[in-house]
C-alpha cells in the first residue's frame, strides 16, 4: 500500500524547505510541494519545483497563477474598493483563496487528504488557509508545522544544516514578509515598537515620495468596474496593476503604515506599499461617485466594508460573501469611462472623469446659464423634508427641556 500523502504550500525559502523533511519524520506522510505563483517574483518556479524535490518532496506541483489572482481575486477587491479598516488593500488575505485552490486541486489530483501550510499560530494567515480549504474540501485535514508540529526557527536552521539541505541558513532578513502583484506587507524586527519609523530598507515596490519624478498623469479606462485599458492602450487586469505598480512606485503611491486588528484578537504593526492597488481604488471609486445612483452608493459603503472584513477574516468561500458579491456585481453595470490620475510625490489624485454612463448631468449641476434645474421646487421639499424633526422640535419647546442628549446648555 502506497503511504498517506501531504500536499505543502511551499514557497521555496528555508521554513517550508525543512517542513518538507520534517513533516516526513513526524507523520510518516509523503510530502508533494505545491508553489503558486501570484506575481510575488523572486525565484523561477522550476527553480523552486527543483529545490522542493532536492529538500525531499515526492512530487512537485506548479502553477502561474498571475492572471488569474489578478482577474478573479484582485479584480473583486477593487469592485468593491476594499480596504480593511479604511486602510489596507488586503495584499495576502486576497492571495489565500487561489493559493487554496491550487492546494486542493493538487491534494485531489495526487490522492492527499492532509493541506500543510508554513503559517504560525499567530495571524491571520492560518486561519485564511484552513478555512479556505474546508471551505473548498470539508473532507480534508490541515497542519501546520510550526504550530502543530514545534517546527520552530533555530530547529529549521539545525534540521537545514544537519541533512545539508540546498537552502540559505546563514541569511538573516529581521522582517517578515509577504508579496504579491497587489503588493507588499511587511512586519516584525524593529517594526514591532510601534513608536519606531519604518527605514528605508523595508521598501522595494516604492521609491521614497520625498524626492519625486516630474507629476505622470494616467488615464485608466473602466468597463464595469474593471480598467481595460491606460493611456489607450488595452490591457489585462494582470498588466493594468503591473503597469500602476511601476509608474505609482516611481511616485511613492501606496505606502501604508498602520497598526490593525488581527482576527485572533492581537493588535500587530505592519507596513505596506500597494502603489498599483491604492491608484486602481482611488480611480474606482471616483468613477463610482458619477455613475452610481446616490441609494445604491451609500448601501454599497456598508457592503464594501462588510466585504473587506469577510475577506480579512478568511471567508473568501463563505456564502455571505458571495452574497454580497451578486451585489456588488450589480452595481458595477455603469461603472464605465475613463478617470484621469496625476501620479505625483506618493500621492495619486484624481484630475478628471468621463463616462457615457454617467449620471452627472451638467446641465442640472452648473451655476452658469443653461441652468435646468428648478429651484422654485426646493421649498416644497425642504418643507416636508424637515416635517418631522420640525413637530419633533415643537413639543419639545410645549414640554419643557425635552431630552437631555447629554450636550448640557447649548
Ligand atoms: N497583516 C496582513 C494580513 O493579515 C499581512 C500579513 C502578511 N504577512 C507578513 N509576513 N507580512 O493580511
Amino acid at each position: 500500500m502506497s503511504k498517506d500523502k501531504v500536499v505543502l504550500a511551499y514557497s521555496g525559502g528555508l521554513d517550508t524547505s525543512v517542513a518538507i523533511g520534517w513533516i516526513g519524520e513526524q507523520t510518516g506522510k509523503d510530502v508533494i510541494a505545491v508553489a503558486v505563483d501570484v506575481g510575488q517574483g523572486g525565484e523561477d518556479l522550476e527553480v523552486i519545483r527543483q529545490r522542493a524535490l532536492d529538500c525531499g518532496a515526492v512530487d512537485a506541483y506548479v502553477a502561474d497563477a498571475k492572471e488569474e489572482f489578478a482577474a478573479e481575486y484582485c479584480m473583486p477587491g477593487l469592485k468593491a474598493n476594499a480596504r480593511y479598516m479604511g486602510v489596507y488593500p488586503l495584499v495576502s488575505a486576497l492571495s489565500r483563496p487561489v493559493i487554496t485552490k491550487h492546494l486542493v486541486r493538487a491534494a485531489r489530483q495526487f490522492g492527499a487528504t492532509t493541506v500543510a501550510h508554513g503559517c504560525t499560530g499567530k495571524g491571520n494567515d492560518q486561519v485564511r488557509f484552513e478555512v479556505s480549504i474546508t471551505s473548498q474540501a470539508p473532507d480534508m485535514t490541515c497542519l501546520s508545522p510550526v504550530r502543530d508540529l514545534a517546527l520552530t526557527r533555530d530547529v529549521a536552521i539545525e534540521y537545514a544544516t544537519k541533512h545539508d539541505l540546498p537552502i540559505e541558513t546563514t541569511k538573516h532578513n529581521p522582517f517578515s514578509i509577504d508579496q504579491n502583484v497587489w503588493g507588499r506587507a511587511i512586519e516584525t524586527g524593529y517594526l514591532e515598537d510601534i513608536w519606531n519609523a519604518p527605514t528605508k530598507d523595508v521598501y522595494t515596490y516604492t521609491d521614497d515620495p520625498t524626492y519625486p519624478p516630474l507629476p505622470d498623469e494616467v488615464i485608466i479606462t473602466f468597463a464595469k468596474g474593471i480598467p481595460v485599458a491606460i493611456d489607450g492602450r488595452e490591457c489585462t487586469p494582470l498588466q493594468a496593476i503591473q503597469e500602476l505598480n511601476r509608474r505609482a512606485g516611481a511616485q511613492g503611491i501606496g505606502r501604508i503604515d498602520m497598526v490593525e486588528d488581527r482576527l485572533v484578537g492581537i493588535k500587530s504593526r505592519e507596513v505596506y506599499e500597494c502603489p498599483g492597488a491604492v491608484t486602481l481604488i482611488e480611480a474606482h471609486a471616483e468613477l463610482e461617485r458619477v455613475t452610481i445612483e446616490r441609494e445604491q452608493a451609500r448601501f454599497k459603503r456598508i457592503v464594501d466594508n462588510r466585504w473587506a472584513e469577510l475577506v480579512y477574516d478568511g471567508q473568501w468561500y463563505s456564502p455571505l460573501k458571495k452574497s454580497l458579491d451578486a451585489f456588488i456585481d450589480s452595481t458595477q453595470e455603469y461603472v464605465n469611462g475613463d478617470v484621469r490620475l496625476r501620479l505625483h510625490a506618493g500621492r495619486a489624485v484624481v484630475e478628471g472623469r468621463r463616462s457615457a454612463t454617467s449620471l452627472y448631468d451638467f446641465a442640472l449641476a452648473t451655476y452658469d446659464t443653461g441652468d435646468t434645474f428648478d429651484q422654485s421646487s426646493s421649498r416644497g421639499f425642504i418643507d416636508i423634508y424637515g416635517l418631522p424633526t420640525k413637530l419633533a422640535a415643537a413639543r419639545d419647546a410645549e414640554h419643557g427641556a425635552g431630552v437631555d442628549y447629554g450636550v448640557g446648555n447649548l
